[in-house]
């Protein structure tokens, strides 16, 4: 397979590779919507019966569909799954809607004193959008050549980590100055980091080579596993209440998997980069 093939190969696997994909996304991002469902509520005000009732409703979707996927396996039928990804796809659409709703109420002021910052609605409406276009892209079969698929994946995870240094920050209380500063350092590394990636991606197709791309995925991976130990370390303090913040345990931990699939996406890519090139040479 050379850079400008596909990312799965046509062979007789795919659609076993398929199955196995699409259980994999949905299992991991169905109990993130799950969470971010707990989140917004958690956010509202108690007048806010209606949201809360939204939030909830959500909450008990997704659940559902996180133990669907983890009773199924990868010997289900494929055209199962492709019902099912359909199906998740409706849901992941239902919420994103209701995400964007919720930031317009917060963007003019028809909600003061919530609790959720607006970025971080918009941060997570981006998650739900996400994993709504993986559901498509393969219900679809239609998988990004691997140098695309590397540059968009990292300019949309380095955003997402930039915005997780952020939240935590300001969640810290402010009191716990250190804390915040090292937040705040990686607040900017990572700023700096998604705009390498979309210099990257302007660059395109002439920055889609081996040696570059390599390059990229090897600094980026650097950062990533220093955050992911980073909220490791702030997710066991909080989980002690050895920290003063209003981060909710699960939201620390939740960010702590986000950083993990990250790497994991980082390291899929490296491997196939790698195998590409000795192919090719
Ligand atoms: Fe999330
Ligand atoms: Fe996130």
């Amino acid at each position: 397979m050379n850079g400008n093939e596909h990312l799965h190969a046509d062979t007789g696997a795919t659609s076993e590779m398929f199955v196995e994909r699409s259980l994999n996304e949905i299992r991991f991002w169905s109990r993130i919507m799950k969470e971010h469902s707990l989140f917004l509520r958690l956010g509202f005000r108690a007048e806010d019966t209606q949201l809360i009732q939204e939030a909830n409703q959500f909450y008990r979707i997704f659940e559902r569909i996180e133990q669907t996927a983890h009773s199924l396996s990868n010997q289900t039928d494929p055209e199962q799954i492709k019902k099912f990804n359909s199906e998740v796809k409706q849901s992941a659409t239902g919420i994103f809607v209701f995400k964007r709703k919720v930031l317009g109420l917060i963007l003019s002021c028809q909600l003061p004193g919530a609790n959720n910052f607006p970025l971080l609605v918009d941060h997570i409406s981006r998650e739900a959008n996400y994993f709504r276009k993986r559901l498509i892209e393969l219900n679809e079969g239609k998988l990004k050549p691997l140098p695309e698929a590397i540059i968009k994946e990292n300019v949309f995870f380095l955003r997402i980590m930039a915005d997780h240094a952020k939240f935590i920050g300001h969640l810290l209380d402010p009191s716990e100055r250190k804390l915040i500063d090292i937040a705040q350092n990686f607040s900017n590394d990572f700023d700096q980091l998604m705009y390498q990636a979309i210099d990257i991606e302007s660059m395109k197709p002439q920055s889609q080579t081996v040696p570059l791309l390599d390059q990229f995925l090897d600094q980026n991976r650097v950062s990533v596993a220093s955050l992911r130990d980073f909220k490791k370390t702030a997710r066991d303090l909080i989980e002690q209440c050895k920290i003063k913040s209003i981060i909710h345990p699960l939201l620390a931990d939740h960010v702590f998997r986000e950083a993990d699939r990250f790497l994991e996406i980082i390291d899929m890519f490296d491997a196939h980069l790698t195998s590409s090139n000795n192919q090719s040479s």
